[in-house]
């Protein structure tokens, strides 16, 4: 397969709207509401404006298959990611989203540090980061509300030598 990652376009937005607003994937993230395109389309406009900000498209053998947005911490080098696959995609998808796109952040962008943080229900996400070699930085306790309860936020962190030598053993 051919995997490649670009910058999100304005052909983009309904596309990623129908993978964000899914229900397998609003239930991981902090805002759970679902999305107008009004609203995706502030968001996008003010998000591409932001040159801190990468909103990127991960695409297998041309077809798009997964969204992940990249944005600099106070520390440029440092960054936060999110990401999310196409809910109906195949297995495996995400683990090469996390390849190629952790490639791209310590290659072309240059970053010093990727970091993510996972709902602590999010099973699938907290082994998905172990799993492309990121620590466990710490759990903040009932950090987030999502309108009934509370929820711990697990925190990972991954160094730009420590990909070097992980992405070598990462099988596909
Ligand atoms: C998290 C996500 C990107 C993983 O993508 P995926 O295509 O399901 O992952 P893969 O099939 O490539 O599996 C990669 C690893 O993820 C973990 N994983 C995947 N599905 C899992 C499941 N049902 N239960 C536990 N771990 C799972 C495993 O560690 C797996 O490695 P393994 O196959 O060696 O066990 C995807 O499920 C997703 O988009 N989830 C919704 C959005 C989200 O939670 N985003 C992250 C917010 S922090």
């Amino acid at each position: 397969m051919e995997d490649r990652v670009r910058p999100m376009s304005q052909a983009d937005l309904e596309q990623v709207l129908v993978w964000r607003n899914h229900a397998d994937v609003r239930r991981y993230m902090y805002t759970t509401h679902e999305i107008g395109l009004d609203e995706h389309r502030k968001w996008f406009g003010s998000a591409k404006s932001n040159p801190d900000t990468h909103l990127l498209i991960f695409e297998r053998d041309g077809q798009a298959s997964g969204f992940v947005n990249i944005s600099s911490t106070r520390c440029l080098e440092v960054a936060d990611w999110g990401f999310y696959v196409a809910p109906d995609a195949p297995k495996g998808t995400g683990r090469a989203l996390g390849k190629r796109v952790l490639t791209y952040a310590f290659g072309e962008l240059g970053l010093h540090k990727v970091c993510g943080q996972a709902l602590g229900f999010n099973e699938r996400s907290i082994q998905f980061h172990t799993v492309l070699g990121f620590t466990e930085e710490g759990r903040l306790r009932d950090q987030h509300f999502d309108g009934h309860k509370y929820h711990d936020v697990v925190c990972f962190g991954l160094l730009a030598n420590e990909w070097e030598a992980t992405v070598e053993v990462i099988v596909e």
